[in-house]
């Protein structure tokens, strides 16, 4: 039942990319109604770059990069320092907003994992409705209290959630 949906619904709305997670049966059908609900399947980190802030090179204070989402066409760019503020509320995992306020992200630095989240399919209201996210392993090689260094220009991602958009008011 789902899987017949999906091969009905999915060309026309994702332009037959493929998508690594199932989109609720509301979307579906939401996304069927409007003419600007796409949903993301691949996205592109590019020159991602940071500064170590910790003698042994394991801690970023600040980085940069490049975001861009295949089939939404979106891109922006994306910073974080010291004095960046997060875009949820204090007890939640900090994430920080691009300079496109529809895309956020989360680094983790155990992990050197960057994970993207990007809001779409907007309501009548004009507001995204929905948020998908994905993740990608960022392998960084740091100067101790440096410059960081990462072997690939671009690192490609996939979305492999989508759910109801968080909304907070921070
Ligand atoms: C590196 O240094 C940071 C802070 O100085 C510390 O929290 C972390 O445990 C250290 N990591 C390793 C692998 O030594
Ligand atoms: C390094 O920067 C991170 C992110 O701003 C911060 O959480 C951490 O406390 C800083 N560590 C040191 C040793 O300054
Ligand atoms: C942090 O970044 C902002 C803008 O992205 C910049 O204005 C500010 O000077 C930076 N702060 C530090 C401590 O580097
Ligand atoms: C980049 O470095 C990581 C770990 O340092 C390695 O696993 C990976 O194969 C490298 N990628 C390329 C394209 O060289």
């Amino acid at each position: 039942m789902i899987s017949h949906l999906l091969l009905g619904v999915l060309p026309s709305v994702a332009f037959g990319a493929q998508l690594a997670y199932s989109p609720p049966q509301a979307l579906m059908a939401f996304a069927q109604a409007a003419d600007d609900c796409i949903f993301p399947a691949n996205f592109e980190v590019r020159d991602f770059g940071g500064i170590s802030n910790s003698t042994n090179g394991t801690t970023l204070g600040s980085l940069d990069f490049s975001f861009t989402s295949t089939e939404t066409e979106v891109t922006t760019l994306c910073h974080y320092n010291s004095t960046s503020e997060p875009s949820v509320p204090p007890g939640r995992t900090p994430r920080y907003k691009c300079e496109d306020d529809d895309v956020e992200f989360i680094w983790e630095n155990d992990k050197t994992r960057l994970t993207v989240i990007e809001r779409v399919c907007p309501g009548s209201d004009g507001v995204p409705d929905y948020e998908a996210a994905g993740s990608v392993r960022i392998p960084l090689t740091c100067k101790p209290m440096g410059e960081c260094a990462t072997n690939a220009t671009v690192n490609n991602g996939k979305f492999t959630n989508i759910s109801p958009a968080a909304t907070f008011s921070v």
